[in-house]
């Protein structure tokens, strides 16, 4: 199979395995081998090995995902030297099956840790590793790779590439293309926890910010190296990959200039030190909602209850407990054009928090609990002199869905309400609770207008609809104002 592989491989590719294999005193099948090898310890998924030693199947493109916002646009990926280099490939391959095309740049040091063999076969084209390559001058050369894309990604960005950036040096291939672009870079740095936190590091990186390169990560955990912990991992492919979206969305951004309040998850109501009153919401509704329309362009704040899903990307999360808090917290975002109260607050706390756990003392422990009711948020939004332009709140319903969500349209002086069957037969999530915690939602629209109902979809799916019905009735509002 060796073989068959080697001679199919194109011309740059062949002589880097060549020069490889003579440094190493090896025959080129042996290199080969060896190399793969070494993708399959590093836990390359076994398509990508495939593709590397089939170099026939790369020029086709992976099958596509299709509405990635970056999609037909081109990275230039320059490849630092370091462990981390070797998810890398994977980046390589996630961004090529959203449609984005990689050229990648080796640094020399990249070259000890993967090999252009593997990178260039999984991008599909040839690697640049060398500024006095007299080929790749004639060819491309420095000033036009760094033209010649959309944006500049770093990864694995050690703290010599960084601070040959800060510092404007331009004594290899992959410093000499970032001095002479003139194109969005983003940085995603891997390194030793203590270079990381090195003062001389952090001039540099904050010398970067200032000068506009964006930053993803590092972040915290294990190290390659045994027994080493703390910041300095590499982001993961797949977040590398939804910032390079971000960053290269040219979508229109019909909120930009609207600021939005989402609620999202349940409440806690503490009855003493130890326990609380909750219910089963996740918040992946509230959360999807507030990130579409972040996506949209708008300026969100979402205050959410205590949920175990991460913060949306691009809002400004508030992180509450209880009903009060989450009122509090709100009503200090006003003003705002848009609200959509999502959260499942809970109706009710104890009357009465206990400063101290309460005991059981022989059976003697409360028999009751004595309730108040939490303040209506939604409510309270809906009177207030400082209503939100567009207000939305959700109706959570077991039973006579339409007719109570209608009740609370008009107790709560919301503009619509998104009502859903959150009953455990509503056929949907196969848990008690149904919606409450799954990932799919029906829901129905109620306005003063009617009725629209919406078939059954994914949360994140139900979010971008909302959002774009959001933008649509603000933008009519706005030609008639
Ligand atoms: N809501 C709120 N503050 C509360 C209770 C509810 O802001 N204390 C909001 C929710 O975020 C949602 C809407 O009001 O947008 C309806 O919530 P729901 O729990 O369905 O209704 P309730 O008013 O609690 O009525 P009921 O429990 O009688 O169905």
């Amino acid at each position: 199979m060796a073989s068959i592989t080697i001679r199919n491989l194109d011309e740059s590719a062949k002589q880097a395995l060549r020069r490889r294999a003579a440094g190493n005193g090896r025959s080129m099948e042996e290199e080969a081998r060896l190399l793969l090898a070494g993708l399959a310890e590093l836990d390359v998924p076994p398509a990508a090995a495939a593709e590397s030693v089939q170099p026939e199947r790369v020029s086709t493109a992976p099958p596509a995902i299709a509405g990635f916002p970056a999609a037909g646009k081109r990275v230039l990926l320059i490849l630092g030297g370091g462990i981390a280099a070797y998810k890398c490939l994977d980046l390589i391959r996630r961004l090529r099956e959203r449609g984005v095309a990689v050229r990648p740049v080796m640094t020399a040091a990249a070259g000890e840790f993967i090999t252009p063999l593997s990178v260039g076969a999984l991008a599909a084209d040839r690697v640049f590793t060398d500024l006095f390559d007299r080929e790749d001058e004639q060819d491309v050369g420095h000033i036009r790779l760094a033209r010649d894309c959309d944006m500049i990604v770093v990864a694995p960005a050690t703290a010599d590439l960084m601070a040959k950036m800060a510092n404007g040096l331009a004594n290899d291939l992959a410093s000499a293309v970032l001095l002479a672009t003139r194109r969005p870079v983003l940085v995603a740095p891997a390194m030793n926890p203590a270079m990381w936190a090195h003062r001389a590091t952090q001039r540099n990186v904050e010398t970067l910010r200032r000068d506009g390169i964006h930053f993803i990560g590092p972040m915290e955990g294990e190290m390659a190296e045994s027994r080493e912990a703390g910041r300095g991992r590499m982001a993961e492919p797949l977040e590398i990959v939804e910032r390079i979206g971000e960053l290269l969305d040219t979508r229109p951004k019909p909120l930009r200039g609207r600021r939005a309040i989402v609620t999202s998850g349940p409440t806690h109501e503490p009855i003493d030190p130890v326990r609380y009153i909750a219910n089963r919401s996740s918040g992946k509704q509230g959360h999807a909602i507030a990130a579409a329309l972040a996506d949209l362009g708008a300026e969100v704040i979402l205050v959410s209850g205590p949920v175990a899903i991460p913060d949306p990307r691009g809002c400004e999360t508030v992180h509450v407990e209880s009903a009060r808090e989450m009122q509090r917290m709100v009503e200090a975002a006003l003003p705002a054009d848009i609200a959509v109260m999502v959260a499942a607050v809970a109706d009710w706390r104890s009357k009465a928090e206990a400063t101290e756990k309460m005991k059981k003392e022989g059976g003697k422990g409360p028999s009751h609990l004595e309730l108040t009711e939490n303040p209506d948020i939604l409510k309270g939004l809906g009177h207030h002199v400082r209503r939100p332009g567009l207000l939305i709140g959700f109706a959570a319903e077991t039973e006579k869905i339409v007719e109570h969500a209608r009740a609370k349209l008009d107790r709560k002086k919301a503009d619509w309400i998104v009502a859903n069957d959150v009953s455990p037969d509503s056929g949907i999530g196969e848990k008690a609770g149904g919606v409450m915690g799954g990932d799919r939602n029906r829901v129905r629209i109620l306005s003063r207008d009617g009725v629209e109902e919406w078939p059954e979809m994914g949360k994140r799916e139900v979010a971008r609809r909302l959002a774009a019905r959001i933008a649509e009735t603000l933008a009519r509002q706005a030609a008639k104002a």
